[in-house]
């Protein structure tokens, strides 16, 4: 229980960040994405700018909200108060990764990079509502260790933006590639970091988050 304290201070500390962050860069500084679209040179298709400006703002609306209900649920004291708020708002990241995910996939053939940043986007549009299914269906069959374990894994995904930016201007900036090829590594650098560092969280976490007189859990057999 000590250990998950500056954890999810961590974490919480991040995510507000990366909120306020993507909320005032999308919708205060650059509304019109002119500096990301400027990279989108030589599309296949032809983009309907006011149609992926309306979906890019749905997209980051309820990114921010998947990535604020998610953390809500990863902290201890809420859980302990109420059960009924933690459901409730386990639903409502539901609801937005899935709403995510929808304006992703009109927004993936125009990706940056072409086809294969595309093909990355659409293995993330499978990827994140499968692990979130997962741990909808895990919490189902009170199995609550492993509800957990892939909602950790499934909150990874709410950093992928964060991780894409942030690989693509260490190729970019840092080793000298072109944009749209640093951006494409980006995609899929940040698929593999998602999919490992959740494990890595999950072997170094305390196992007994949830379970307590506070809670009153004891399903400690199904991790
Ligand atoms: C949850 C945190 C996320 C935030 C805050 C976020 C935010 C954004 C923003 C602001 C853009 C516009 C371009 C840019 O500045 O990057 C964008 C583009 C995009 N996002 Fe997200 N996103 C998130 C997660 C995801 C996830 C999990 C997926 C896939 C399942 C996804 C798929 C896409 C796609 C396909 C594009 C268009 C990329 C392009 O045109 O090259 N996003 N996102």
């Amino acid at each position: 229980m000590k250990k998950w304290k500056p954890l999810y201070g961590l974490l919480a500390s991040i995510s507000i960040l990366f909120i306020l962050y993507a909320l005032m860069k999308n919708y205060m500084i650059d509304p019109g994405a002119e500096g990301f679209l400027s990279h989108k040179t030589g599309l296949k298709r032809e983009l309907n700018l006011p149609v992926w400006l309306n979906v890019m703002y749905v997209h980051v609306a309820f990114a921010c909200i998947a990535m604020a209900a998610g953390l809500l649920n990863f902290s201890n004291r809420i859980f302990e108060k109420s059960r009924k708020f933690h459901r409730i708002n386990g639903y409502v990241y539901f609801v937005s990764v899935l709403l995510v995910v929808l304006t992703s996939g009109y927004m993936a053939p125009y990706a940056t990079g072409g086809k294969i940043s595309s093909m990355g986007f659409n293995a993330l549009n499978m990827i994140w509502p499968l692990i979130t299914i997962i741990a909808l269906v895990q919490v189902k069959k009170k199995r609550i260790i492993r509800h957990r374990n892939w909602m950790i894994r499934s909150y990874a995904f709410c950093f992928t933006n964060m991780l894409i930016h942030l690989i693509t201007f260490l190729f970019h900036q840092g080793f000298g590639l072109i944009y749209v090829t640093s951006y494409t590594i980006g995609v899929y650098g940040s698929i593999v970091l998602l999919l490992v560092i959740p494990d890595i969280i999950i072997r170094t976490m305390p196992l007994r988050i949830y379970y307590g007189k506070e809670t009153g859990l004891t399903d400690e057999t199904s991790v």
